[in-house]
């Protein structure tokens, strides 16, 4: 298979239209049987419920090409797993499990062209997204659903790869606490975007958010969760209910614990106690895991002693370990890998 001519190693993270996708209709009671489409249009009814209610989802993974060329995808298992949870949430059909590795399956096998080569830096990103397609003018549930898997090269999510970057503590808030924080909810998004554009016009790359009852304690950014190092270098992470269980923060808990053999502590992080940590990533699967070197509190800054030129340590060990998990340069945990071709 001949590779697309794309300048790999200079892309960004942005959407570029592949060759195929995958649609599945729900409609009287079940999931069609969904098939591969050259079409990247949606063709909706003017009152369909995403677009009237914003009853969406979504998720987000990668495929990789490894050190002795497979392509491969990383935990899908897992993003099935959490789309059911989004779609219940939100009272949406379940697109079954099996049937959705499947599909991301399909797609990166017809798009395989488009699949980074190794070491180019760039990789496969695969948003399957489900979205209400009929009619509602009450506000309920629709009848109707379209789940639909498209891929896209992409590179850094935030420009300048593996630099640090400075962030700031949003004065708005991502989740409510008994809200929809930890599901893949396409309002989430729609939420901060006001955030971010603010974020980004004062020269920032990402928001910190706070928790939105006591705004004391650390949450999650737009799009990614926190990984804080200690000076002692103890891994620590919050944990709240109002924020997405990243797949990828789960999967470096793993690392550190049992490939690193670092102590790891899930739990409440207060804001004031920020300052005292030696290093701090976000992670996820667009942001990988990017350092960042200064968070700004309204003025005061907080500078890790990592600093503003490169990963902290411990963040680098972390990075290199899981990166070499996804690309097969070192020995993955059971079932984390799913081989593609
Ligand atoms: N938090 C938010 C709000 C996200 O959008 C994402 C991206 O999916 C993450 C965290 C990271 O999750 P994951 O590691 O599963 O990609
Ligand atoms: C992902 O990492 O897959 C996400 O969905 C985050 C998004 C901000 C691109």
């Amino acid at each position: 298979m001949e590779k697309k001519n794309i300048d790999w190693s200079n892309i960004g993270f942005g959407y570029q239209q592949t060759d195929k996708r995958y649609v599945s209709n729900f409609k009287d009671g079940k999931w069609d049987d969904g098939e591969l489409t050259s079409d990247a249009n949606v063709v909706i009814n003017e009152c369909a419920g995403v677009l009237q209610y914003a009853q969406t989802c979504f998720e987000g993974l990668k495929a990789y090409t490894t050190e002795d060329g497979h392509i491969v995808c990383f935990r899908p298992d897992l993003n099935a797993a959490r789309m059911e949870d989004s779609a219940k949430r939100l009272e949406m059909p379940v697109f079954p499990q099996d049937r959705f590795v499947d599909a991301v399956v399909q797609v990166v096998k017809a798009n395989a062209a488009y699949v980074p080569p190794y070491g180019s830096g760039a990789t496969l990103y695969i948003r399957p997204y489900m979205f209400a397609s009929s009619p509602v003018i009450g506000v309920k549930p629709a009848d109707e659903y379209q789940f639909r898997i498209l891929c896209t090269p992409v590179g850094p999510y935030f420009k300048g790869g593996a630099k640090p970057i400075t962030i700031k503590v949003s004065d708005f808030d991502r989740a409510a606490p008994h809200g929809t924080g930890h599901i893949k909810a396409g309002l989430n998004y729609a939420m901060s975007l006001h955030a971010i554009v603010t974020a980004h016009e004062e020269g920032f790359a990402e928001n910190m958010y706070l928790d939105a009852a006591t705004r004391t304690k650390v949450e999650e950014t737009g799009g990614a969760n926190f990984i804080f190092v200690t000076k002692d270098n103890k891994v620590v992470t919050p944990k709240s209910n109002s924020i997405l269980p990243s797949i990828t923060r789960r999967s470096l808990v793993y690392v550190a614990k049992e490939y690193l053999g670092l102590e790891v502590e899930e739990r409440e992080v207060f804001l004031d106690e920020v300052k005292d940590f030696a290093e701090c990533g976000l992670c996820g699967t667009a942001a990988v895991i990017s350092p960042v070197g200064k968070i700004v509190n309204h003025g005061e800054e907080i500078c890790f002693p990592s600093g503003m030129d490169e990963m902290g340590p411990v963040t680098k060990k972390l990075y290199e370990t899981l990166t070499g998990i996804q690309m097969g340069r070192i020995e993955a945990p059971e079932g984390w890998v799913k081989v593609i071709e």
